[in-house]
């Protein structure tokens, strides 16, 4: 953990809280979380504090609260065990850790009882500290209940300043992605050598750890690329199989990177991999290309699905007009996802809320299947970070699906298509800041051309 004192840090926090006190007229209270015991209580899952606390503290604290009131900060935690320092080493006491972040007060976490009238919270994911919560609060504070009242309201505030990152959010983010960068370089390097997906992970998480990060979601390396969240790693490696790579960083203070490559592990594409990268590329930079204050999020998942659909049409795979074929959810059969969501202090930033943050006020998910794996529907403002990642994947359960085959009888050349059977999935996908006139490319140091990619594995 940074444990020294920062002015620029002691800022940033002071401008957040100052700007959450012009939104709402309550105190908030916003717990870090604990650690979660694995088979028994010394033996703990890696230890990640709650986004929302991170944001107000900078610090990955455990068993703390914070309390904000009109622009103050109080920390309640516990000085460490008498013991401590025998397993764990010296650590910080109370008043150092609220020196390094500027707080007002620092108590004892037994006073937080006295100080919880008319505060709101958010839930936090570990169930020692919700049942905490919710007995301090007197309420149920449930992870997987939607918030009410002023929890809501504390939440839409949140919501408001996060969506929008400040400069001290952009530095720890820039760090996040240039560590993701050389991880995805070094995976590439790493795969001609290598004899299953494990040892590209390997090679790829070791670049996070060298760099005194974690991954900010379980790595997806895989030969499987249509299973979309695949989290094995024992696949051998064929010389004409394509590995996509799904690797983000996260920095000491819990800003996340979120990048996605598909690489040969022979080093050359064969034809008809490179005809689907090349459509998977034109939708990504169609998109990136249009990322600017005011576009809607949903016009560019639309738009990547046109330039799928076109492209598919173009090859010979699907059959019509791409526009139409959109209409039907044609393209969905290759691209059942979303182009991407907000990026921050979670990977998914702020989905702990459910759609609240993604979703602009007053819009719900559709439930169309090409448009129900949205995870954004907002107009782009300066300083929002979105992922933009479209997809080709040939998964078995949708395309051997009998409903599937009688409804696209004619839309899909089955034939042709079984020429493709070396492409299992493909996604390209960049970490892209919204700027005042346009965009800045926060991943843009990794190549995504075919050939750039080709050089990078043969290297
Ligand atoms: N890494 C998860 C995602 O891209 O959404
Ligand atoms: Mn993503
Ligand atoms: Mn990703």
């Amino acid at each position: 953990m940074i444990l020294k004192t920062s002015s620029s840090l002691i800022e940033t926090l002071r401008d957040r809280r100052q700007r959450l006190a012009n939104l709402i007229d309550f105190p908030a209270i916003l717990w870090s979380g604990t650690t979660s015991p694995r088979n028994f209580p010394a033996n703990v899952f890696p230890f990640r504090a709650n986004s929302h606390f991170l944001y107000f503290t900078g610090l990955p604290l455990r068993n703390a609260a914070i309390r904000l009131s009109a622009g103050k900060l109080e920390l309640f935690m516990d000085d460490p065990q008498p013991d401590s320092a025998l397993w764990h080493g010296e650590m910080p006491d109370r008043e150092e850790i609220a020196q390094i972040i500027g707080a007002d007060v620092a108590k004892p976490m037994a006073e937080l009882e006295l100080w919880t009238e008319e505060a709101a919270t958010i839930a936090v994911q570990d169930a020692a500290t919700w049942t905490q919560q919710s007995q301090l609060l007197n309420r149920w504070v449930l992870p997987l209940k939607s918030p009410q009242d002023i929890d809501l309201e504390l939440a839409k505030a949140i919501i408001s300043l996060r969506l929008i990152h400040d400069d001290g959010a952009l530095a720890e983010l820039r760090k996040a992605a240039a560590v993701t960068v050389e991880a995805h370089k070094a995976g590439m390097a790493a795969t001609t050598h290598a004899q299953i997906e494990a040892q590209v992970r390997a090679a790829m998480e070791q670049v996070i750890i060298a760099n005194n990060m974690t991954t900010s979601y379980n790595s997806i390396v895989t030969v499987h690329g249509e299973v979309l969240h695949n989290e094995q790693y024992h696949h051998s490696l064929q010389p004409g199989d394509l590995i996509l790579a799904d690797v983000g960083a996260e920095t000491e203070t819990g800003w996340a990177g979120d990048v996605t490559r598909t690489w040969p592990v022979g080093g050359k594409f064969s034809s008809t991999q490179r005809d689907i990268y090349d459509i998977v590329l034109a939708a990504h930079d169609a998109c990136i290309a249009k990322v600017s204050p005011g576009v809607e999020y949903q016009d560019l998942h639309l738009l990547a699905c046109t330039v799928i659909a076109e492209g598919l049409v173009n090859l010979g795979i699907l059959q019509g007009n791409p526009q139409d074929l959109v209409e039907i959810n044609a393209h969905a059969l290759f691209f059942p996802h979303g182009i991407g969501h907000l990026l921050g202090l979670d990977v998914h930033d702020m989905e702990d809320l459910g759609d609240l943050a993604g979703y602009e006020e007053g819009r719900t998910r559709s439930n169309h299947f090409g448009l129900s794996y949205l995870r954004l529907n907002r107009p782009l403002r300066p300083g929002m970070l979105v992922t933009i990642e479209p997809g080709f994947y040939q998964v078995p359960a949708i395309l051997n699906h009998a409903n599937v085959r009688s409804q696209y009888q004619d839309v899909v050349n089955w034939e042709h298509l079984s020429q493709f059977a070396d492409v299992r999935g493909i996604r390209i996908e960049d970490d892209v800041l919204v700027t005042q006139e346009s965009r800045d490319v926060l991943t843009a140091a990794l190549p995504t051309q075919a050939s750039q990619i080709e050089d990078l594995v043969c290297r």
